[in-house]
């Protein structure tokens, strides 16, 4: 039987940058996110036994051996729940830019989780989506559910009590987030590289790892009291302290261009003059400008008037993982 699932992505809040165990999926630290209204994967998958491998087509396109072998590895686990050994064909859409910082990783596992559970007869919970979709990509447990998330790293060593939970749905705070693109190419290191090489070899891992809990209940609180200025505050901080481990790398790396660094100043000025708005960066050049919606016209006119901005995508928090066609 063909089943069809849609998730969103998510812009992390406070990141996860750093595995504690590679296999398992357990990062070092919690991360909270809102999950995007905009942005999403769409994945049909059918299981059939006359096939001999699986076959993974994205926006159309038969996809090559490492793309394919990532998702075979993800279905290997699903087929062992299930005590089931056929193939898949697995048919993509990324309604989002494919490895470019904008988190395809989190919508296309939490699609591809969905779609495939169901499809070989799983009856799975939202939590138990949330710790399968890990092992696609960590960032992708969080896209189980929709409005602001976090994500348990947990603490048992097999894993099964890392997943993420609702904190608020999306219907209890909106938020206008302002996706600025500045080059939608994929990168050059990926972001499982990047925080392995991070964890391994940064200089200020450690400084990371220490603020991290303080970071996370301010966030918590701010989120609990609607207070924007303290989410926006501790938001920025915190992406600008993930960036920063990685220029103590070694080697060192970084995914800013001058036009990151353009937008960046850009926002810093409006706040100068009244204007309440933040940004955070993922593993990527791209801008995540983050404002109150009475704010929303004037901070995306701000945007698009930086000459290096190819294009801006406002969303606001959007919903959780759900069959098409049901
Ligand atoms: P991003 O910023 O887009 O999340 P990552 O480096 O984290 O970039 O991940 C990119 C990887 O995510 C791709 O190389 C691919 O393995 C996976 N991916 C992207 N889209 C999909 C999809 N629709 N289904 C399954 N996997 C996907
Ligand atoms: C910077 O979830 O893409 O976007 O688990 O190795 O697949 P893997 O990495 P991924 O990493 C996301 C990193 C981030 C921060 C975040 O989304 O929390
Ligand atoms: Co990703």
């Amino acid at each position: 039987m063909k089943i069809t699932a849609r998730a969103h992505t998510n812009i992390a809040l406070i990141k996860y940058w750093g595995k504690r165990n590679e296999q398992l999926f357990l990062p070092m630290n919690n991360s909270i996110s809102i999950t995007l209204d905009q942005f999403y994967t769409t994945t049909s998958v059918t299981f059939r036994d006359d096939l001999k491998a699986d076959s993974f087509i994205l926006n159309g396109s038969e996809m090559g051996g490492q793309e394919t072998d990532k998702i075979s590895g993800f279905l290997d686990l699903i087929r062992e729940k299930a005590r089931r050994n056929e193939y898949a064909v697995i048919d993509s859409i990324n309604n989002v830019p494919t490895a470019a910082g904008f988190a395809s990783s989190a919508s296309g596992f939490a699609a591809l989780a969905a779609a495939a559970t169901k499809a070989i007869g799983l009856n799975y919970s939202g939590a138990d989506l949330s710790r399968i979709s890990r092992f696609g990509s960590g960032s992708a447990c969080r896209s189980i559910y929709g409005g602001f998330v976090e994500w348990n790293k947990g603490v048992r060593a097999d894993g099964t009590d890392s997943f993420a939970e609702q904190i608020i749905d999306e219907s209890e705070w909106d938020l206008s987030i302002l996706s600025v693109m500045v080059e939608s190419k994929p990168k050059k290191v990926l972001s499982r590289e990047g925080m392995q090489r991070t964890v391994k070899t940064s200089a200020f891992y450690s400084g990371w790892l220490e603020t991290i809990d303080a970071d996370l209940n301010f966030t918590r609180e701010a989120i609990q009291e609607r207070d924007f200025e303290k989410l926006g505050t501790v938001l920025e901080h915190n992406a600008l302290k993930m960036h920063a481990t990685m220029l103590g790398a070694n080697p060192p790396f970084f995914y800013w261009t001058g036009s990151t660094l353009d937008v960046m100043h850009k926002v810093q000025e409006l706040r100068d003059s009244g204007i309440q708005a933040y940004f955070t960066i993922d593993a990527g050049p791209n801008v995540k400008v983050i404002c109150q919606p009475e704010d929303e016209r004037i901070v995306k006119e701000s945007m698009q008037q930086i000459q290096s901005v190819r294009d801006v995508f406002v969303c606001h928090p959007g919903p959780g993982v759900s069959y098409i066609g049901e």
